[in-house]
């Protein structure tokens, strides 16, 4: 554990900071200079280190390769005026870790490797934290099996690591999305509500074919009927509805998005109504022709809240009201920025 092991630190030779065009970041493209990993024996947590970002030495048989044997979060870090370097929501992430690795029967990361390594990491690469507007650190920690066996069984062999890249924003634009009618994304007594690679690879062709549409993204319905809206995209998917906030209730096949959460919290303290329930598409299509929506918006860590401006359903598009008069979203989306980069008082608790 890492109490005990002290994390050894291989400073990269060179930094890559000064080739990175930050004024113009793309998500996901571009690693800060330093990794951690941390192996998992088959009892013990072993050799805590961090060094230069550089390819990975796996075996041709890990069942990461072959089964999807391999979990992941995301979080962003973000730069205060000061100089302060703050993470939002850590502790949800690492909850949902563990929650994650029960589920693919991997080992539980102790809060010590969890939190140290986030330190350590952060505190190396503290200047790859952007300054920007609407720019941040975004931290990827991974689990997957390092076993060198092609059965199917629970592995024995893990490396947990944290690499980190500077991004800016996820969607350029208001979105367009299709409600999916015949691929599904989780089921009743599936991993929906974890975060496997199992979950997010196979949503790749449907949203390739949506894409190929005109659409952006998908928004995902339940696996049995096609009935009830899930989420969208990467996203847990949220509507204002007759002034209401109303989004699917947590289940097996809904993630428990930190984002989320912290919409939710910010409009109950408003004093916003909030639904967490099953939701129709026909309420949904319904709601719109109506002109009871007023926003519909996904939440997610990398988009933040992306706006939605069009939704298509069984070959029909329907428009919903400009994003400029969306007075919930844009609220929420400035109050967690305010947050977050430590421009109000962060009453929740929320920063690390
Ligand atoms: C996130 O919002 O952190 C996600 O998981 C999206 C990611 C798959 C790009």
């Amino acid at each position: 554990m890492l109490d005990t092991q002290p994390i050894q630190v291989e400073k990269a030779t060179e930094s890559k900071i000064s080739k990175v065009d930050f004024s113009n970041i793309q998500f996901g493209k571009i690693y800060s200079d330093h990794q951690f990993s941390i192996s998992y024996d088959g009892e013990n947590w072993i050799k805590p280190i961090i060094n230069a970002y550089k390819p990975l030495q796996i075996s041709p048989a890990s069942p990461a390769l072959h089964y999807g044997i391999s979990i992941f979060e995301g979080l962003k870090a973000y730069k205060h005026e000061d100089g302060t370097v703050a993470v939002f929501r850590p502790d949800m992430n690492f909850e949902r870790m563990n929650l994650s690795a029960k589920r693919m029967c991997m080992p539980q990361i102790p809060e010590d490797v969890y939190y140290n390594s986030l330190n350590a990491l952060l505190d190396i690469d503290r200047q790859w934290v952007p300054v920007n507007p609407g720019t941040s650190l975004y931290i990827r920690p991974f689990l997957f099996s390092d076993d060198d066996f092609i059965g199917i069984r629970p592995s024995q062999r893990f490396k947990y690591m944290v690499i980190t890249c500077p991004v800016g924003a996820y969607y350029s634009k208001p979105v367009r999305v299709k409600i999916e009618t015949h691929f599904v994304r989780a089921v009743e007594g599936g991993s929906g509500y974890c975060k496997t690679g199992c979950n997010y690879g196979p949503a790749i062709y449907p949203a390739r074919l949506a894409q190929e549409e005109g659409y952006d993204q998908l928004i995902w319905t339940d696996g049995k009927y096609h009935k009830y809206v899930e989420e969208s995209g990467t996203m847990n998917l949220m509507f204002i509805i007759d002034g209401k906030l109303i989004t699917a209730a947590l289940g097996d096949t809904i993630l428990n998005g930190i984002t989320r959460d912290s919409v939710l919290t910010l409009a109950k303290d408003w004093g916003v109504e909030v639904e967490e329930r099953k939701v129709e598409v026909a309420e949904v299509v319904d709601a719109i022709e109506t002109g009871r929506m007023q926003e519909a918006f996904g939440a997610g860590t990398a988009a933040t809240i992306a706006q939605i401006a069009t939704i298509g359903y069984n070959g029909k598009d329907y428009d919903l009201p400009p994003v400029e008069g969306r007075d919930f979203s844009n609220r929420v989306l400035r109050m967690l920025d305010d947050i977050r980069y430590g421009r109000t008082e962060d009453k929740f608790g929320w920063l690390h």
